[in-house]
């Protein structure tokens, strides 16, 4: 990763912003929506940033918001850059750097994702526990320059046990349900097969996705504090007799739209008052 482009795409961003963001968001698949609560946007296209890489994905709207979220100040990614595009690691965590670079502690990362745990259903919104990396490489292969991180990142507490507890008091006053549990990353862009999901349970996976885990090994590698939220947006392969597809993890997104929204409002606005 190399530190000058990093440097560039934060100084292009901050010469259009008015005030530091303390706080990213990555928002997955149908779940773009939350930047439309955005008080005084600036919006810049990703095309426009040196550095940054441009989304393909169906659902992804491919740019930076950033300004108020619960009267906090924000920095939000509608749409993100996922492994399976064909971006290398380098190019799927860069916004990550970026957002460090320009001043965020906390980083927010959410996802659409299959259901594993048969305790789920589709619409329900887990906390992430922990992830299981399982994308076949790391994003952090390569020299380690030092300006950004450690050689050896510890991940014994990958999502902050303080933020998982902000969400879970948050969703208590809001008598909105959350599930809780382990994210598991499949570098995709298949759907896994019923034999994978079920070696997935056996290995401790509540849920499994294609995207997360390279952005929050960066985001742990640079010091970020991170909370992940998964959108169960179906149960994943050979749990219901019936086959997956995109357009059903739209729809269920759009259907939890207004959970989702005021989960991560108030959880924006819990972490400004702390
Ligand atoms: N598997 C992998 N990724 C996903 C799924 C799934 O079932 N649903 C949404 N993203």
């Amino acid at each position: 990763m190399d530190y000058n482009q990093i440097q560039n795409a934060a100084s292009f961003i901050n010469d259009k912003l008015k005030q530091q963001p303390k706080i990213g968001l990555i928002l997955g698949s149908g779940l773009g929506v939350l930047a439309e609560d955005i008080e005084n946007p600036v919006k810049i296209p990703y095309n426009e940033i040196p550095g940054f890489p441009v989304s393909t994905v169906e659902g992804h709207a491919g740019q930076l918001v950033c300004g108020q979220l619960s009267g906090e100040e924000v920095i939000v990614m509608q749409g993100r850059f996922h492994y399976y595009e064909g971006y290398s690691m380098d190019k799927v965590t860069f916004p990550v750097r970026v957002m460090k670079e320009l001043g965020i502690e906390k980083l927010i990362v959410t996802n659409a994702a299959g259901g594993v745990n048969e305790n789920f259903e589709p619409g329900d919104l887990m906390i992430i526990t922990d992830h299981i990396n399982n994308m076949g490489t790391n994003p952090l292969i390569g020299p380690n320059d030092s300006r950004f991180g450690v050689r050896f990142p510890d991940m014994s507490e990958a999502y902050s046990k303080n933020l998982r507890a902000v969400a879970k008091e948050v969703a208590d006053k809001n008598n909105l349900q959350l599930k809780e549990g382990v994210y598991f990353g499949n570098p995709g862009p298949v759907y896994e097969t019923p034999a994978e999901v079920r070696m997935i349970r056996t290995l401790g996976g509540d849920a499994v996705g294609m995207s997360t885990v390279p952005e929050v090994i960066v985001a742990r590698h640079s010091g970020l504090e991170v909370l992940g939220i998964s959108c169960i947006s179906n149960m994943a392969a050979g749990i219901l007799d019936q086959p997956l597809s995109h357009d059903e993890v739209i729809e269920t997104t759009e259907n939890v739209k207004s959970s989702f929204l005021l989960l991560v409002n108030e959880i924006v606005k819990t972490l400004g008052n702390n």
